[in-house]
């Protein structure tokens, strides 16, 4: 008998109205075909962060489990009740930060799904603990409970993203980079069954600049003055996402695939 599928859909950085919208939209026609949703939700709210009411708007609309970023500490009221909203934060922030770094989540009532995200180091801004050993650590631990391990890995660069997929390949089943906004046209299964996108893209306004209105960010770059990022709030809809097929005795990717669709104003 051929082992069991677990059908995976992580939806890219939701990012303000359009993107909480889109997204339940977007659930609301296709959550029947998967077994787990998880969503990055860093920039859910505004652009920055994500509200308590935001998150329980989302899960009500079948996100099942939020990874997030760099932003997340944005919304101060969510800060401390991160695992309340089923949302998890990056792992190498240091041991006293509020909320977890990792989780593992029981669905289909026996099968066992760890979820990690982790911040990157290259381009991002503060220093962080670094990911390769933290997560390293951190697999050990979860690869007692369970072979079937997804990463969220919130970074910048591909090459960063595309040294962590090699680094983890054949010892998580999945690795799906977030952060830049824009879905990249790499995914694959790496030759020791893990599966690997560098970006998953954003759920968002696609006529923007990463969700922010495209004037303010072309002023900013004619004018090198710091500017108020403003979230695009009219135009059409971008939901980019990626589709996982996991095998659950081997914890190996079988398939994956980016992909987005774009919603009409
Ligand atoms: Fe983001
Ligand atoms: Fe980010």
């Amino acid at each position: 008998m051929p082992n069991k599928i677990l059908k995976i859909l992580f939806l890219g950085d939701i990012v303000g109205r359009l993107g909480r919208t889109g997204v339940i939209k977007f659930l609301h026609e296709h959550k029947k075909e998967y077994d787990y949703v998880i969503a990055n939700c860093e920039n859910a709210s505004g652009g920055k962060g994500i509200t308590k009411k935001n998150a329980a708007e989302l899960l009500d609309g079948g996100v099942d489990f939020f990874t997030s970023g760099n932003h997340i500490w944005r919304k101060k009221e969510i800060v401390h009740s991160l695992d309340e909203y089923s949302i998890i934060r990056p792992l190498n922030y240091p041991p006293q930060t509020p909320g977890s770094g990792s989780i593992v989540k029981t669905i289909n009532k026996d099968v066992k799904i760890g979820i990690i995200n982790i911040l990157g180091r290259v381009f991002m801004g503060n220093p962080i603990d670094c990911p390769f050993r933290t997560i390293e650590e951190e697999l050990e631990k979860m690869k007692e409970i369970t072979p079937i391990i997804f990463v969220d890995f919130h970074t910048e660069t591909t090459s960063e993203k595309l040294a962590m997929g090699y680094f983890l390949d054949g010892k998580i089943s999945c690795l799906v980079g977030t952060h830049t906004h824009i879905q990249t046209n790499d995914a694959r299964i790496l030759p020791e069954g893990t599966g690997y996108i560098s970006d998953a893209g954003m759920c968002g306004p696609y006529q923007s600049v990463l969700g922010v209105k495209s004037d303010i960010i072309i002023e900013t770059y004619l004018t090198q003055r710091p500017t108020f990022f403003e979230i695009e709030s009219a135009g059409e809809t971008i939901i980019s996402y990626v589709s996982v097929e996991i095998d659950t005795e081997t914890g190996k990717t079988t398939s994956i695939n980016g992909n987005y669709v774009v919603y009409k104003a």
